[in-house]
Order: C-alpha cells, then structure tokens, then sequence
C-alpha cells in the first residue's frame, strides 16, 4: 500500500492536475488536510481536487467567508481557517458540523485543528522550493481506508515524476 507520495510541481497547472487525480479518488466524508506557507499554492491544489469533484466556474478562495460549500458530483466544502486564531474559534463557528456532514472537506491550514480532523483523510503538505514556480508535494494517506484508495491512483501520480 502506498504510505507517501512527493510529487515536484512546476507549475501552478501542474498543481491543478495533480489536485484533479487526487480530487477522483477521494469518496463522501473524506477531508484533504493542506498545509503550506502563505502562497504556496494552497488554494491552487484545492481548485484542481474541487474540479474533479464536479465543481463549475471560478473557485474563489474562501479566506474571508472562511467556508464556501459546493453542491456538485459530491457535495464539498472548501475551508480557509488562515483568518480563525485557532482551534477554539474553529469549533466555535461550528466546524465539526461540516467536517463530519459527509461532504468531501478541503481545508487550508488544517494544522490549526488537527485534531478535529477526520481519519479518513489525506494530508498534504506543499513546500517552496528556491525555484520560484516549483513546490514539493507531499501526500500522505491518515488511515488504511484511505490508503487502499490512493494506492489505486499512484501509478498515475508516478507518471507526472512522482517517487
Ligand atoms: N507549482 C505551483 N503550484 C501552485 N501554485 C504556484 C506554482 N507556481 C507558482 N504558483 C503560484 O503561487 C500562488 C499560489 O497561491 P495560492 O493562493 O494557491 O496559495 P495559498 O497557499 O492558498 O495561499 P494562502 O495561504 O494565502 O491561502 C499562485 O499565484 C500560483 O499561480
Ligand atoms: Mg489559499
């Protein structure tokens, strides 16, 4: 079974095609848990995996509305929680509610409720490299469930030059 998959982005379009592979293995209830440093491409990364969900139109990043929730192949909801102090405030704003609907949750800066998250989640950490338009993507399944699924979309992921 696959453990871990780093994947090197080289474009914000790669990134996208690598949201939109991960975004088709993923089921009902399912959480992406995505950390990175402001700009990492947080948003970019969840626009793909959202588009493979069903999702139409422009993806706005929902920093400010914190939340915005798609109606689409699967119901999802993409989570910004960069504005929230931190755990309190999230449960306060009634977070769990929306982790534990049976959406497909895709959350930037997850690491400020980590453990509210579900098991049944990937995490996935993007970091800057010193190549301005590369990031390193680390994808790595929570829990046996998940990993059975992803392993089932890794020989796609080795071909875009994933280890
Ligand atoms: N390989 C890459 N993958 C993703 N984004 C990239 C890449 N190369 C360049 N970029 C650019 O980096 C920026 C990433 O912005 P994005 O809003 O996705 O970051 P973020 O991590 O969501 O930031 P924030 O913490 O503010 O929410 C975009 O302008 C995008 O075009
Ligand atoms: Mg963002």
């Amino acid at each position: 079974m696959v453990h871990l998959i780093k994947l090197l982005s080289r474009s914000a379009q790669d990134t996208i095609e690598i949201g939109e592979k991960l975004g088709a293995g993923l089921a009902p209830g399912d959480a992406v848990a995505l950390t990175g440093v402001l700009g990492s491409g947080k948003s970019v990364l969840a626009r793909g995996i959202l588009k493979a969900l069903g999702v139409t139109g422009d993806i706005p990043s929902p920093s400010y509305i914190i939340v915005a929730s798609y109606e689409a192949r699967l119901p999802a909801n993409h989570i910004d929680l960069y504005r929230l102090e931190g755990r309190d405030e999230a449960v306060g704003i009634g977070i769990e509610d929306y982790l534990y609907s049976g959406s497909v949750n895709v959350i930037e800066w997850a690491e400020k409720i980590g453990d509210l998250l579900p098991p049944s989640r990937v995490d996935i950490a993007i970091d800057v490299r010193v190549k301005p338009d590369e990031r390193l993507i680390t994808i790595r399944p929570a829990d046996d469930h998940i990993k059975a699924r992803l392993t089932g979309l890794a020989g796609q992921f080795i071909s875009m030059g994933g280890q």
